[in-house]
């Protein structure tokens, strides 16, 4: 599937999301918004088990398009926001793994976009940011709340106020990168983490996404509860053939 904004592969199981406006450095605009809900769409009726997003050309995104957001009224930058809120909150809640391979610059909104993203694989040339304030802006599509679970709150001010980027390491030691690779290998790498993924309970995975991401936004208490519930249902599934292969000395057939 290819649109003006999104190039989508099928590899099996696996979905790949490649930005593909190398021209403007995969600057998101609205266009890509709306090719993105297309891609989910598509998806929600046909599944994959996992996502991988990455950018054509030097840059994963370097931010919100600024050339579309210039012309603006202040009513149309504040849909422009939610619009891209929503959007990136739907890839959040997607049901199986996403997977950013950031291979470049990754700024400002497309900081955003990995930060939706649920793992995220950085080539060792990839810088990340939130520039908005160089350009008299804050985030909006959900920097100032990801980035403080990502990273606290005192490495996000201290990258929300400067506009500073970050390099690939300074980004693994605040906890925003788990993996480094060299850049010929960055594909290459993501696809393997995948392969791991695949070879996990199809079922596991789903539940301990949600729970993780359930969990964040309530209390203690229901997180535990949601987390039982899910363990015991996998009691009735696929966990009675995992613990079972084990037993035998052989490998689930899932
Ligand atoms: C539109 C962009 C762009 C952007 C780059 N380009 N970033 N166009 N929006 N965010 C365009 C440039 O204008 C240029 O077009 C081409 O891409 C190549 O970029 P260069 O600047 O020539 O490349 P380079 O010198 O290598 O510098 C790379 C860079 C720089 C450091 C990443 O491009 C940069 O600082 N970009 C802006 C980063 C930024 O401020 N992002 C945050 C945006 S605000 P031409 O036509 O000259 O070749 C944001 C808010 C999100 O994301 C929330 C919204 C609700």
């Amino acid at each position: 599937m290819q649109s003006d904004t999104l190039h989508f592969e099928r590899q099996d199981e696996k979905g790949i999301i490649t930005l593909n406006r190398p021209d403007v450095l995969n600057a998101l605009n609205n266009q890509f918004f709306t090719d993105l809900t297309g891609i989910l769409d598509a998806l929600e009726k046909d599944p994959v088990r996992i996502i991988i997003i990455t950018g054509s050309g030097k840059a994963f995104a370097a931010g919100a398009d600024i050339a579309e957001m210039a012309g603006m009224t202040r009513v149309q930058a504040r849909e422009f926001s939610r619009h891209g809120q929503s959007v990136f909150q739907r890839l959040e809640d997607w049901e199986y793994p996403v997977i950013a391979a950031v291979n470049g610059y990754a700024l400002g909104g497309g900081c955003e976009l990995c930060m939706a993203c649920d793992i995220r694989i950085a080539s060792a040339v990839a810088k990340f940011g939130q520039p908005e304030a160089k350009l008299g802006l804050i985030p909006g599509f959900g920097a100032t709340q990801r980035l403080v679970q990502h990273v606290g709150f005192g490495n996000a001010l201290y990258m929300l106020t400067s506009g500073r980027n970050i390099s690939a390491e300074e980004a693994q030691r605040m906890g925003l990168v788990q993996e480094i690779t060299e850049p010929d290998q960055l594909m290459e790498r993501a696809h393997k983490f995948a392969g791991e993924i695949l070879t996990s309970g199809p079922e596991a995975v789903k539940k301990v996404k949600l729970v993780i991401r359930k969990s964040a936004s309530s209390s203690l208490p229901a997180g535990y509860e949601l987390e039982s519930n899910q363990f015991g249902a996998l009691f009735e599934e696929e966990g009675t053939e995992g613990m079972k292969a084990f037993l035998e000395k052989r490998k689930p057939a899932w």
